[in-house]
């Protein structure tokens, strides 16, 4: 059988089993589709549309930036694109699997070591000190060494002297990189970060950038990345803009200025 015989043959898998029997890497082209998607929330009486047919390929090592105003739904998308929130409408297909054939169960299985989150609130857990909230992800992915692993992320996003902290004991900007490490820890294949240096200082934040594309390169870690950041938009393969519940290509020549994104921003 040939290799891409077997991928679509993996492709067409649908129940939770075969999630987790897909071995790492084998779904080299797109490691996300996202076909037609839309989320409704209702909010008192009123039905509101976030997102509306809205449609994305992303190829696996690409990095994307998602630009747009506050509260255009980017916070709401990369929830959607990382199977964290189900769709009103539309399909997304993840590492080739539908994830509308999944259960949470399923769902997360599929994300488990794969798929690395930054929040836009970091969502670190209060009663966890530093180390033991970037460890999380490893409990669902183990490895040996996880302690280590851990620690020696804390070490490189500049945390090393603050592994025992409580995170209400950490500055914004501290807890922000407990997340990046979080996401990390596990040496995913795709990884989404909300605004990740939305609360660091340029220098920080450089530091973030420059160790979020040296995995990008080195790793051929895939990165979808919401940002206002024009530093960081800069340096992505592509940029997309969300605008009225669709995603549009930002022209090239007006990626690098501070003005164009900015406009985009607030
Ligand atoms: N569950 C919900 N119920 C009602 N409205 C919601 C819900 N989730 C999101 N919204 C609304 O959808 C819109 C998009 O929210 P979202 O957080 O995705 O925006 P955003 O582009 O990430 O904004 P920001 O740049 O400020 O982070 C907002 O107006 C928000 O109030
Ligand atoms: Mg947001």
């Amino acid at each position: 059988m040939s290799s891409e015989a077997s991928q679509g043959e993996r492709q067409a898998t649908t129940d939770n089993q075969a999630v987790a029997d897909v071995p790492r890497g084998t779904v080299r082209q797109a490691v996300l589709h996202a076909d037609k998607l839309s989320k409704k929330v209702t909010s008192g009486e009123r039905s509101l549309t976030i997102l509306h047919d809205l449609s994305l390929s992303v190829a696996a090592g690409e990095s994307v930036a998602i630009l747009g105003k506050s509260g255009a739904g980017k916070s709401t998308l990369l929830g959607l694109l990382a199977g964290l929130d189900t769709p009103s409408d539309g399909e997304l297909t993840l590492f080739g699997h539908a994830l509308s054939r999944l259960d949470e169960d399923g769902r997360a299985a599929l994300r488990a070591g794969r798929v690395g989150f930054v929040f836009q609130n970091f969502q670190l857990l209060p009663t966890l000190s530093a180390l033991e909230n970037v460890m999380l992800p490893l409990e669902l992915s183990p490895r040996a060494g996880e302690t280590q692993t851990a620690a020696q992320w804390l070490e490189r996003v500049g945390l090393g002297e603050r592994v025992n902290h409580l995170p209400k004991q950490l500055s914004g900007g501290e807890q922000q990189r407990v997340a990046v490490a979080r996401a990390f820890v596990t040496d995913p294949e795709l990884v989404f970060a909300d605004e990740p240096t939305g609360n660091l200082d340029p220098d920080t934040g450089g530091q973030v950038i420059d160790l979020l594309f040296q995995l990008n390169h080195e790793a051929g870690t895939t990165l979808i990345l919401v940002t206002h950041d024009h530093a960081l938009a800069r340096r992505c393969d592509r940029c997309l803009r969300l605008d009225h519940g669709k995603l549009e290509a930002v022209l090239e020549n007006i990626v690098p200025t501070a003005a164009s994104i900015d406009e985009g921003a607030q």
